[in-house]
């Protein structure tokens, strides 16, 4: 039974004919009918932890057990997502997907059953096409059966990749002459999962193809808006670059995913791991860890579940952040870091400030800021916990780093 139906809105439940670009994008009707994903998803997904290798279930359980011993799970952490390489490399004499038995001996439904006992949800991967990105089976013409045995197996999550999709020209595992749009196959599997019989979030993966956020919020919960997050600084610049502009595309119940996190891979800075994870909740971007969770410091521990950055990442209203430009400050340059940030909060607005280069003090006026206006504010650095009233606030930045404030206004201009 679909029962996340029951509790929606009408607005929330009725949709409409596809979106166009001209359309407001954040337009609630649009919506995906399957009732999850109100606020960007919380987890944990194996691909940036260690590939092929960590998609098993010893892997998913030891995670599951650190979601509740390191408190994550009591912050909002939910999903345990296996990702590529967890099945057979053929399907079966039936053409069913087969979990690799070395890697869940006990097959899928007792570890979503384990999974689902000790409070949490649990993911899987596929793809669009003939086959997932590292060689396995794809759901291209086998959607409505593979839909139902993620359903009877009773898993929550679907991430669904664009490998091997029908392609014109160019290297078949990343066409880039693709012969259609990706809309069409993510469709073709939303559609699948909507009649499996259970409501499971459907999650895109297509990389930005095809402006998918102008048609995502119809089709899925979510959408890949950028190639992979690969694990280093630059990535991290290149994909807020990316997220800003098309912010206002996310919105309740469906939201630009700017990928997977890697904090805690050695390769950032503490300042680094900061604006990572900063820029990651404030544009309303799903935060879905990729590292082994048993090895995190507590320092990174605590980076992650900072109860003030999760409550803006799931803040009610759903609005990203973008940037904005304060007068007297440069214009953003496209693949660059831009320091100003904000965002409408159900209860205030979040203001963002980055040091692109060095260590730089960064002061904003809060009548610059969409959003604010005259008058005067109280605010909060959720990182610090600091707090402060006026118009304006500054911030003393490492390189790289990052300060957030939650703004609230105290008295009218
Ligand atoms: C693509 C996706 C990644 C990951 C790998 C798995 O590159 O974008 O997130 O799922 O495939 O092969």
């Amino acid at each position: 039974m679909r029962s996340g139906l029951l509790v929606l809105a009408a607005a929330d439940i009725v949709r409409s004919l596809p979106q166009t670009v001209s359309e407001k994008p954040d337009n609630l009707d649009r919506r995906l009918m399957n009732g999850l994903g109100k606020t960007p998803a919380l987890g944990w997904n194996s691909w940036n932890q260690g590939g092929c290798e960590a998609a098993t279930a010893v892997v998913a359980l030891n995670t599951a057990s650190a979601f509740i011993n390191l408190g994550l799970r009591d912050v909002g952490y939910t999903y345990i997502n296996i990702d590529d390489c967890w099945s057979t490399t053929s399907r079966n004499s039936s053409g069913y997907l087969v979990p690799d038995p070395n890697k869940f001996p006990q097959g899928i439904k007792a570890l979503t059953d384990q999974i689902h006992s000790m409070g949490l949800k649990f993911g899987l991967y596929g793809d669009a096409g003939t086959m997932t990105c590292a060689g396995h089976p794809g759901s291209q013409g086998y959607e409505v059966q593979d839909a139902k045995l993620l359903a009877s197996w009773g898993v929550d999550y679907w991430k669904h990749d664009n490998c091997y999709t029908p392609c014109n020209a160019g290297l078949q595992q990343t066409c880039t002459n693709p012969a259609g749009s990706s809309q069409t196959w993510y469709i073709k599997m939303r559609d699948a999962l909507l009649s499996s019989g259970r409501p499971i979030f459907y999650s895109l993966c297509n990389w930005g193809r095809d402006n998918v956020w102008t048609w995502g919020a119809d089709v899925g919960n979510s959408w890949r808006m950028s190639i992979d997050n690969w694990g280093n600084w630059a990535d991290v610049v290149r994909i807020a670059s990316e997220a800003a502009p098309i912010a206002s595309y996310s919105a309740a119940y469906g939201f630009n995913d700017l990928d997977m996190m890697i904090i805690g891979n050695g390769r950032l800075t503490t300042a680094e791991e900061r604006t990572h994870f900063g820029i990651w909740a404030i544009s309303k971007s799903p935060i879905i860890m990729g590292t082994d969770l048993t090895k995190l410091t507590t320092e990174r521990l605590n980076l992650i579940k900072n109860r003030a950055l999760l409550a803006i990442n799931q803040d009610s209203l759903g609005k990203a952040a973008t940037t904005f430009r304060p007068s007297g400050a440069a214009s953003p340059v496209s693949g660059q870091l831009y320091p100003y940030w904000a965002g409408p909060l159900s209860d205030g607005v979040v203001v963002g400030l980055v040091a692109p280069d060095g260590a730089q003090t960064l002061s904003v006026n809060f009548a610059d800021v969409p959003g604010l206006g005259a008058g005067t504010f109280a605010w909060t650095e959720l990182y610090s916990g600091h707090t402060g009233s006026g118009i304006s606030v500054s911030a003393n930045l490492n390189a790289h780093d990052m300060a957030v404030f939650k703004v609230v206004r105290i008295a009218s201009g």
